[in-house]
């Protein structure tokens, strides 16, 4: 697929709209979800689709495994399901991906998964998802992030074909989740929505999806963090925000927060988005001489004043941060600097050696992720 193509699923919307499942016209269906979903959903999930056949592939854990990816697979190709269904969060939405790709093409391994070759997926079945926090954007993505059972790496794979044929927004099934988890999800959104606008790959067709889901989230994110559990208007809100900057990261690329959010959880397993968050005011500093025009919009979408951009945008976020209970510096994550500094190659390494270290807007040495990476652990501005 070309870049300068928009490619968003059909989205089923709404209060309940969970219920669209059994309107779907294919009658065998594989569930793959983990389990604490499946206890919390699992009969309902049953309930709407009792007229179908349904198997559950309750396996799935956070930061998914390959071999648990291919034991899906394998499930997949014992059942063969019409239909594939992917509801949890990211980890469980990227599993379904993997689940998907390996019973169309069982001939293939799941590192075969690249963006360059076609691989005429969707001929046996189709792959729905339906996120349960807000935050991954999984749901509009065909990337995979996966962990390697040898030596514990996250990596990334991508194919457009992985992109789901529809997606269910439903707000009541993130409606529970814990403070921490709606902060940890929901600024994973903020910085897939800023990181995807500030991208070359951005687009005038990609830009008010990001515009957009960065003012929602600045609003609405701290509210969910404080009181989301009763309150389904600003669940609403954030979970449609989320998927909004998901699409506008789908049609375009995250940057450096992430290469090195994603270092930092192979390496110290951070949370996703407690990395990726943290990382951001640094890399809004790193990316200034390229970025400024953009920061200017976004402080003008949510009627900031500023001097300085970069600066001004690194502590609105900054702000947002602490707001919402989240660390500021790598040294909040109670890791020591004997053990930061005794880990920091291999930190490095992984960082520079994402995928999305090459779609920054800066092009960046591996001299430059350890400079940040030193900033980042004190919290120090980035001035270089
Ligand atoms: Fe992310």
């Amino acid at each position: 697929m070309s870049l300068d193509q928009i490619k968003i699923p059909t989205i089923y919307y709404g209060r309940g709209s969970l219920k669209q499942l059994k309107y779907f016209k294919q009658k065998r269906i594989l569930i793959v979800t983990d389990n604490i979903i499946n206890k919390l959903y699992g009969d309902k999930i049953q309930r709407i689709l009792k007229n179908k056949e349904c198997l559950f592939f309750t396996e799935v854990l956070p930061d998914p495994l390959d071999k648990i990816i291919m034991k899906g697979g394998n499930v997949a190709k014992q059942f063969s399901p019409d239909l594939i269904v992917g509801i949890g969060g990211g980890s469980v939405m990227d599993s379904a991906k993997g689940i998907f790709f390996l019973y169309e093409r069982p001939d293939k391994s799941l590192y075969d998964i690249n963006p360059i070759n076609y691989f005429k997926l969707g001929r046996k079945s189709k792959l729905i998802l339906i996120p349960t926090t807000s935050g991954t954007g999984a749901e509009h993505t065909g990337a995979i992030i996966v962990t390697k059972s040898e030596g514990n790496q996250k990596t990334g794979l991508i194919c457009f074909e992985l992109v789901p044929s529809a997606v269910i927004l439903d707000p009541k099934l993130p409606l529970n989740m814990p403070p921490k988890l709606t902060a940890s999800t929901g600024i994973d959104a903020l910085v897939h929505a800023i990181e995807s606008f500030i991208n070359k790959m951005n687009s005038d067709f990609t830009a008010p999806f990001n515009l957009n889901s960065i003012k929602t989230l600045f609003k609405y994110l701290p509210i969910a963090v404080k009181n989301g559990n009763n309150d389904i208007f600003v669940r609403e809100k954030v979970h449609y925000a989320a998927s909004m900057a998901g699409i506008a990261l789908a049609n375009s690329a995250a940057g450096l927060a992430h290469s090195c959010g994603h270092s930092l959880g192979s390496v110290f397993h951070t949370q996703h988005g407690i990395a990726v968050g943290l990382m951001l005011p640094y890399i809004i500093e790193f990316n200034k001489s390229h970025c400024n025009n953009k920061y200017k919009t976004i402080l003008e979408t949510l009627n900031v004043n500023y001097d300085d951009p970069a600066s001004k945008l690194s502590n609105t976020i900054k702000s947002l941060l602490k707001e919402i209970g989240l660390p500021l510096t790598i040294k909040e994550l109670d890791i020591s600097k004997n053990d930061f500094e005794s880990n920091f190659e291999k930190l490095t390494e992984y960082a520079y050696n994402d995928l999305a270290t090459g779609l920054n807007p800066r092009s960046t040495t591996e001299n430059d992720i350890k400079k940040i990476f030193h900033h980042a652990y004190n919290g120090q501005t980035i001035d270089f």
